[in-house]
Formats: structure tokens, sequence, C-alpha cells
């Protein structure tokens, strides 16, 4: 039996890989020296594509796949892809959210937890003798009591916000819409901000969100207030938010993600308050396998003319 075409735009983890090979003719876009000429070729046979969202998919190469049905995603984020073309074409895109909702949640609370003890600090304490020599490391703040707002009650959301509940935090959100949930929902951003210790991000990124924490959210979050970004860097004013980490208007910053990637704005990384990881929320190695084997798993589903297990609603992330 011939075995079905798939475009791969990004490869997958060692495990996934090999059962892709075996179940498909893959066409490797990511080593082909001239792109264009090589979806012309292989394209118009695909009706699947593999990749993961930091690779752009655009117009010129959705029209190079005329039979294309699913783009299946290994990320969860999907801010490169042309939406309006793919909802246009009736083109299904997949990704990884539930496979990474644990370790984004974990990271998001790790942020936190450092930043609010000051870990990064006491570790250099401990390692430069200033413990022997100066004493013991400054007082820090408790988590417990104190007041989260988590912006975008999505998969990953929900399980940050579950966690704060477990640290005895006071949970409240915002989100595009009243999810019915069980935390406090505060349609406006500005007065969840204010009435947050802790703001984390955590909304998909693209033109939909960009600047979402601006100035105004950033300063109403205020002087002893932490934001926490483990969305897209496109998700923060970062402009505004190093004019607040540097006059103190904003008490710190934990981010794992930036508007430039991967050398963030070095007046942020120069700064003291803020504690930084680059880009590395779903980075284990389980969590990367996990996310490679959804793209293994909808397009299995797909060739078997089943269900695809982590479809997105384009609709949800088109203007209007
Ligand atoms: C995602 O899945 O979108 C994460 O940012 C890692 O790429």
């Amino acid at each position: 039996m011939t075995k079905p075409d798939l475009m791969m735009l990004c490869p997958q983890r060692p495990a996934a890989m090999a059962q892709l090979d075996a179940a498909y003719r893959v066409h490797r876009w990511d080593l082909a020296p001239d792109k264009e000429a090589f979806l012309a070729q292989h394209g118009p046979a695909c009706r699947a594509l593999a990749t993961n969202g930091h690779a752009p998919l655009t117009r010129q190469m959705l029209d190079l796949m005329p039979r294309l049905e699913l783009v299946a995603c290994s990320s969860a984020g999907f801010e490169g892809f042309d939406l309006a073309t793919m909802a246009q074409r009736g083109i299904a895109l997949t990704n990884s959210s539930p496979a990474l909702c644990d370790d984004v949640a974990d990271t998001a609370i790790l942020l936190m937890l450092a930043a609010r003890r000051g870990l990064v600090a006491a570790d250099a304490w401990v390692r430069s003798g200033d413990w022997a020599r100066k004493g013991p490391f400054p007082l820090q703040t408790s988590v417990a009591g104190s007041r989260l707002g988590v912006v975008g009650l999505g998969t990953i959301g929900q399980a940050i916000a579950e966690r704060g509940a477990a640290l005895g935090m006071q949970v409240s959100y915002w989100n595009r819409r009243d999810k019915g949930a069980q935390w406090r929902f505060v349609p406006d951003l500005v007065q969840l901000a204010r009435e947050s210790d802790t703001l984390v991000a955590i909304v998909a990124g693209g033109e939909g969100t960009r600047g979402l924490i601006s100035a105004e959210v950033i300063d109403a979050l205020g002087p002893q207030g932490l934001l926490v970004n483990v969305a897209r860097g496109s998700v923060v004013d970062e402009e505004a938010l190093i004019d607040a980490l540097s006059s103190g208007r904003l008490g710190h910053a934990g981010l794992d993600v930036y508007a430039s990637e991967p050398d963030p704005d070095p007046r942020l990384t120069s700064l003291p308050n803020t504690t930084l990881l680059p880009h590395h929320a779903s980075a284990t190695v389980q969590t990367r396998d996990a996310m490679a084997q959804t793209v293994v798993d909808n397009l299995a589903a797909l060739f078997a003319g089943r269900e695809l297990l982590t479809p997105v609603d384009l609709g949800a992330y088109l203007p209007g």
C-alpha cells in the first residue's frame, strides 16, 4: 500500500519521527535548499502537514498545497499561521495545549515563587559567601493569602488557577468571555491588575492580544506587583514594562517569553527585579515527546477518518 504524503515544516522528536517515517512519505521541507520549488513539487500530493507554531505558514505556502486538510502543530502557539486562509479553505488545525498544560502551569508557579522568595539572589547569597559576610538574606514575600490574577482562562490558565488556589491564593481571572468557572471573573483587565498581587499572562499570541498587558495594566499592578508572562512576548507592551520596572512603578517581572527571542532587550536582562527563563516552560523531555505525539495521533485520526484529538477552533482566533 502506498503511504500518504506528509509535508514536514519542522522536525519532530525522535520517537514521533520514527512513527511518521513508518506511516508516511515524509517530505522534509525544513531540509530543502529551495523551499518554494520543494513545496511546488511535493505540496500538491499532501493532505496533511506537520509543523510547530514557531515556523511561518503563509498564504503563498498554503496555495502550493491545494489538497491540504490538516495542519498538525506540535506547539500550543501558532501565531505565524495564516489562519484566515486556513479557515476560508476549511483546513483544520490541531495543537498541543493539553500535552504541555502541566509543565507550563508549573513554570508560571515556579517563576512566581522564585520571584517572591528571591530564589536567584538567595542562591547567589549562599554561593558568594555573603551569608557569612553580611548575615541572613533579607526577608521576602509570602504567596499564601495573596491575590492571583490569571489573564486567559484556557486549559493552561485553569491549571495555573488551580495551582494558585492550592497555594492558598485568592484567584480571579480575566478572559474574553466569562467561563463560568469557580474563580471570580473580572471583565476589566485594569481592574483585575489593580486587585491582584501577581498577574499571570497565559493567552494566545498574535495580533488579537498584542500589547494586552498595556502600560495601564502594568501601572495598575503597581510597585508591589509581580507580572508573570508564560504566554508570548507580544502580549506585553515591553517598552512600558521596562519603563515601569526601571522606575519602580512595577515591583518585579517573571518572564519566560520576550518580544525578541533569543536575544531579549538588554535593558530587561540587566534589571535586578526580573526573574528570567529562556522560553522553557514546556521544555521537558516528557512534555516535548507528548507534544510531538499529538501530531502523530492527530494525523492518524485524519487518515483513519476519525475525529481529530486536539482541534483548534479557528473562529475564536479570527477578528470579528
Ligand atoms: C508552545 O508550545 O507554543 C510553546 O511556546 C513552546 O514552543
